[in-house]
């Protein structure tokens, strides 16, 4: 001890270049005790410690205990609400339900809040588990430094390392084994909630169900050969039939399926994916028609179907122009032309308005022909269109 004391002693303890100071040899630095490079690196550093206290000196006192607790407390609340974050991520249905009687739109609605309150509360106890530690356990200490110009040599690195050992030793965390286990269990389920949260959107898989998976389908689809009609978003379910329409004008419709529940009919009418503009073209406008290729036969007479979703990033173009058939969307302006196969014409949009095949049946009833022969909305990598 005496040793590295000489050498601080002779030292500028003002700080700066290493060279300007006397140093230890290698030698003595090797064999130096923590405690002895803790002192000769705040001589060497200029760091005059004017203040240190251990709040509790002797260990295993009650006061000490009662801390204790209370640092633990907020570690084990954030592993509470850590794994009630992890249970309402992983089992809480997170899929969009539409309102209605039975239906768990409630449940939809509260989801993000639930997780985001309950993430929230993980990182507020975490945080303040941390910050009660350090104000009421560690030692409380006030050291003044002299700032200095330059890097740090070899010796400052060393005696620096050593301070950092030296504040874990002090605080006292080895003896503290109700803490550091709370600790080790709040972060631990926090650190696995980020995991499952960051890795949970790869794990579910959109493809399930193959050729059916849900971006592959709408409402539209019907597997049995029951015919899918369209209808209007009103109380009672009003099917469109072409005296409906005038010339020049449009409407938004639906699918329905007279098999279907009163529920099954009301979540077709509410899927994102459901809604189509049905547009009656004026005479003059429908012999300039040009369909698309493999589709010809898709409108019925002046009648023509398109989906309603934009598919720019999907909101919704319904807003018809009907002297020069252009349809708008509000969003970003793209423009269809719709006597071109709704083919944009301007704005962001690329890729033409998915089109419906129509007919109608001998009731004198709109039907589908089919589902749509391609996704709807925006674009997506697996896309095949
Ligand atoms: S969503 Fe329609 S133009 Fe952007």
């Amino acid at each position: 001890m005496d040793r590295i004391e000489g050498m601080s002693d002779h030292g500028s303890a003002s700080g700066g270049s290493a060279g300007q100071r006397k140093l230890p040899s290698g030698a003595d630095l090797s064999t130096a005790s923590r405690e002895e490079l803790v002192r000769l690196g705040s001589a060497l550093d200029g760091v005059t410690i004017e203040h240190r206290e251990d709040p509790f000196p002797v260990p295993g006192t009650r006061a000490e205990k009662r801390t204790e607790r209370k640092v633990a407390q907020w570690f084990f609340i954030a592993a509470l609400a850590g794994l009630g974050f992890l249970a309402a991520y992983l089992f809480l249905p997170f899929e969009y339900a539409p309102p209605g009687p039975g239906s768990r739109h409630l449940l939809y609605q509260l989801y993000t809040p639930i997780i985001g309150v309950l993430f929230g509360l993980t990182v507020f106890a975490i945080g303040a588990g941390t910050i009660t530690y350090a104000k009421d356990l560690l030692p409380h200490e006030t050291a003044v430094q002299e700032r200095h110009i330059g890097g740090s040599a070899e010796v400052d690195r060393l005696t620096t390392t050593a301070i950092l050992a030296d504040s874990a030793a002090t605080s006292h965390i080895g003896r503290r084994s109700m803490i550091k286990r709370a600790a080790a269990l709040g972060g631990g389920v926090f650190g696995i909630g980020l995991g499952v949260f960051s890795l949970g959107g790869l794990v579910r898989n959109p493809w399930k169900g193959g050729d059916r998976a849900a971006l592959w389908v709408t409402p539209w689809a019907s597997y049995n050969g029951e015919p899918v009609f369209l209808r209007y978003d009103s109380e009672q379910v009003t099917l469109a039939r072409p005296e409906d329409l005038a010339a020049g004008s449009i409407a938004t419709v639906f699918p329905y399926k007279r098999s279907w529940s009163e529920q099954q009919a009301h979540d077709a009418l509410r899927a994102s994916d459901s809604p189509v503009m049905l547009i009656r073209l004026h005479p003059e406008q429908a012999t300039q028609v040009i369909q698309r290729k493999g589709q010809v036969d898709f409108h019925y007479g002046d009648y023509y179907a398109y989906s309603k979703i934009c598919t720019h990033l999907g909101c919704p173009a319904s807003l018809y122009e009907s002297q020069d058939a252009r349809l708008l969307c509000p969003c970003h302006q793209s423009q269809f032309n719709m006597l071109e196969y709704a083919k944009p014409i301007f704005g962001p949009a690329t890729r033409a308005l998915p089109q419906l095949h129509i007919a109608v049946n001998d009731e004198g009833y709109f039907y589908a022909k089919g589902d749509f022969i391609e996704p709807i909305g925006p674009a997506f990598w697996e896309r095949r269109s």
